[in-house]
């Protein structure tokens, strides 16, 4: 109501000059009737009495005992009436309220009367124009510093004078103000039936009468489905305008930006389902919460970020800072909360995203939510003491209670998130960081049975995995991926162990007795059972691409030269698209630098006398390889990428086969050019045919093989 009919306040603009002009009246006329005449004993306590009753005979108002005795003591001083007016300068212009008008009509306005302008009505919107008394006195004390007068005469203890006499002249009017509200309820011709919570409408077995229909009516038309349909359809709008931001707004950085049409469906299903929660969960906290008097805290309490976090882990930071942005919109609206509640929600969830990253380990996952609580209830209390200036009495309590919910809440977010996203995982066919976090266990049934079956390929995918954590992180890509998939790359050749070379004992080939074309198939098949494996065992769609990818559409080239060699016109001939891997390419920057560090891996291990010189060359020889064969076309790894990978692979290589390079005789090698004799070496002399992909890239038939393993 107090919306439609605003406050009436009478303001009279001539109380301060008449107040001003009886106070300079006072000082005059008591100067001249006491002090002019030096005969007259004013230590005698009569003349006191006399003097205060004049004073309060003139100017209307009673000065304190202490006050009058001063001014008594200086004779009511011209330089003592300066400055009583100096000081009461800046009044003049000032509307002083009785009452404190800006907390109480702050959103409403109220209507000010001129009571010496023909009752002449204004509506003013902005209150914090308007001072009360307490406001005016604060500045009066604080105004000898302001005015910076030296002259001025004992200014201290005029203000403490001038303090209790400052006149309002703005008065609340309240039967102005009743008669207004009562002429629009007629008016208006609704009645206003204030109903409380819990409040019971109809007592069983009672009459229904036209008021109670009347009643129903308008409790049934604030819930009817009208506006409920009215407020979906607005956060569907405003959900929506973020999507096609997140959508079309990529201003150029579209590697982070493209997302699929299941990554939106995934944002939706999250935004919503944070909005019900608020909702819902604001209820239910005020519920619980309602005994002790904190209900209007209890939204600081609620997890928000927990979906910040999700989104963070399943679909990278821009959607997730799109959601921490589109959550402070929408949840102050939703919960109809105050500004202060947005900044909290944007600040919780904002600092959850950042702190979360990439989250390497249950512990980051922990520390992210304590990091985004504080700082939320560092923002919120600031808020609070921002808010509480002007206030007589500094509502402390609430201020470290909605502090602490802000905190408690982040903690909560993270607990959450934690039950929560296995579930989102396996719906949305996500692999988070947590479920990489999960599979990167050396005890995961996989990688124990690969170490029990092929433990050769368990010791490369190992270091293949080390090689392509340090990697990927040097070139910005996710470490902790690339790690998780090297370890799985090779899981199908579980099934065959015998026929790869890392767990073949020396003299024990099975490719021997076999046509090329048979062995270059069992190669491939160890990619088409891993993705199989990896399908079972649920490793997620992201290990699984990279496993699918890791050979790429590499040629098997050992088989196939052997296969040439072999080829016989009547047959047919031999085609080269039956020894290449059937592929796809990798897709990720991650699958292309654990199909680099998967190939140098094998390959290093390979080489005879491995010395830093060799081990350059081999790497920069297979990188140069896989790049001219275009197995990188369809990911984002550029050229510099590439150097770095290049470099990196070297380092880590060099520092593994450091206990065989350190012959006497190949010492100057280690702190040599890496372009020594050594490293002149052509790579494919040290590689070994039956590596299967690894070296067989840049080997041929012609090799001239030196170690034991062959044959
Ligand atoms: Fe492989
Ligand atoms: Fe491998």
């Amino acid at each position: 109501m107090s919306q439609r009919v605003p406050p009436i306040f009478d303001y009279d603009e001539t109380v301060i000059p008449k107040w001003l002009s009886k106070w300079r009246f006072t000082f005059k006329t008591i100067r001249k009737e006491f002090y002019s005449s030096p005969r007259k004993n004013l230590r005698n306590p009569n003349v006191l009495d006399q003097v205060a009753r004049r004073v309060t005979q003139y100017s209307g108002q009673t000065l304190h005992p202490r006050d009058l005795l001063y001014l008594h003591e200086n004779k009511f001083s011209p330089q003592i009436e300066e400055t009583f007016f100096k000081l009461t300068e800046f009044l003049k212009a000032r509307i002083i309220s009785n009452v404190d008008v800006f907390f109480s009509y702050y959103a409403t306005g109220i209507t000010i009367r001129q009571v010496n302008k023909d009752l002449r009505e204004n509506l003013i919107t902005d209150v914090s124009r308007i001072w009360s008394l307490d406001q005016a006195r604060e500045v009066l004390s604080r105004y000898p510093s302001i005015i910076k007068d030296k002259k001025l005469f004992n200014a201290r203890v005029t203000v403490e004078i001038i303090d209790y006499l400052i006149p309002s002249n703005l008065s609340f009017n309240q039967t102005e103000t009743e008669q207004r509200i009562n002429q629009y309820l007629k008016a208006s011709k609704q009645p206003v039936i204030k109903i409380k919570k819990g409040q019971i409408l109809i007592h069983r077995g009672e009459k229904i009468t036209d008021q109670h229909v009347q009643l129903l009516q308008s409790v049934k038309a604030l819930t009817s489905p009208a506006i409920f349909m009215t407020r979906i359809l607005i956060t569907f709008s405003i959900l929506f305008l973020f999507l096609y931001m997140l959508f079309t707004l990529h201003l150029g950085f579209r590697r982070f930006w493209a997302l699929q049409l299941k990554d939106a469906f995934a944002f939706l299903v999250i935004t919503m389902l944070v909005l019900g929660a608020m909702t819902f969960g604001s209820k239910w906290l005020q519920f619980i919460f309602s005994s002790y008097g904190f209900e209007q805290l209890t939204d600081y309490l609620i997890p928000v970020s927990a979906g910040g976090i999700m989104l963070q882990l399943m679909l990278g930071r821009t959607a997730a800072y799109t959601f921490s942005l589109l959550i402070s919109a929408l949840g102050s609206v939703f919960l109809e909360q105050t500004f202060a509640y947005s900044v909290f929600s944007f600040i919780l969830t904002a600092t959850a995203i950042h702190t979360v990253g990439d989250c390497r380990s249950r512990n980051d996952l922990f520390k992210c939510g304590a990091w985004s609580g504080f700082s939320a209830a560092l923002v919120i209390m600031a808020f609070g003491c921002v808010q509480s200036l002007g206030f007589k009495e500094t509502p402390w309590v609430s201020i470290f209670a909605s502090s602490f919910f802000c905190f408690l809440s982040g903690i909560l977010a993270t607990v959450i998130t934690s039950f929560l996203i296995p579930f989102f995982e396996s719906i949305f066919g996500y692999t988070t960081s947590l479920k990489l976090i999960e599979l990167a266990n050396f005890h995961h049934p996989l990688l124990h049975s690969l170490m029990m079956k092929a433990p050769g390929t368990y010791h490369h995918s190992v270091i293949v995995g080390s090689l392509a954590e340090i990697a990927a992180d040097q070139v910005g890509a996710n470490g902790l991926l690339a790690r998780v998939s090297a370890y799985y790359h090779d899981i199908g050749k579980m099934n065959k162990p015998l026929y790869f070379i890392e767990n073949q004992s020396p003299g024990n080939n099975p490719h021997d007795h076999l046509q090329p074309s048979m062995s270059a198939k069992i190669l491939f098949s160890h990619v088409k059972t891993g993705v199989r494996m990896g399908r079972d065992y649920r490793l997620g769609n992201r290990v699984v691409d990279i496993i699918e990818q890791h050979h790429g559409t590499t040629l098997t080239s050992y088989f196939f030269n052997k296969a040439k060699e072999l080829e016989e016109p009547s047959l047919g001939k031999v085609e080269e698209a039956h020894f290449r891997y059937p592929g796809p390419k990798p897709q990720t920057r991650e699958a292309g630098i654990v199909m680099l560090a998967d190939a140098c891996e094998a390959a290093t291990r390979s080489i005879t006398d491995p010395t830093p010189g060799k081990i350059q060359a081999m790497v920069h020889h297979i990188i140069t390889k896989r790049f001219l064969e275009e197995q990188f076309s369809d990911c984002d790894l550029t050229f510099k990428d590439l150097q770095i990978i290049e470099v990196q692979f070297t380092r880590i290589l060099v520092s593994l086969h450091h206990h065989r390079i350190e012959y006497p005789g190949q010492k100057s090698a280690l702190h040599s050019h890496p372009e020594s004799k050594e490293g002149q070496a052509h790579p494919s002399k040290q590689s070994h045919p039956h590596s299967h992909s690894h070296s067989h890239s840049l080997s041929h038939s012609h090799s001239p093989v030196k170690h034991g393993e062959k044959k």
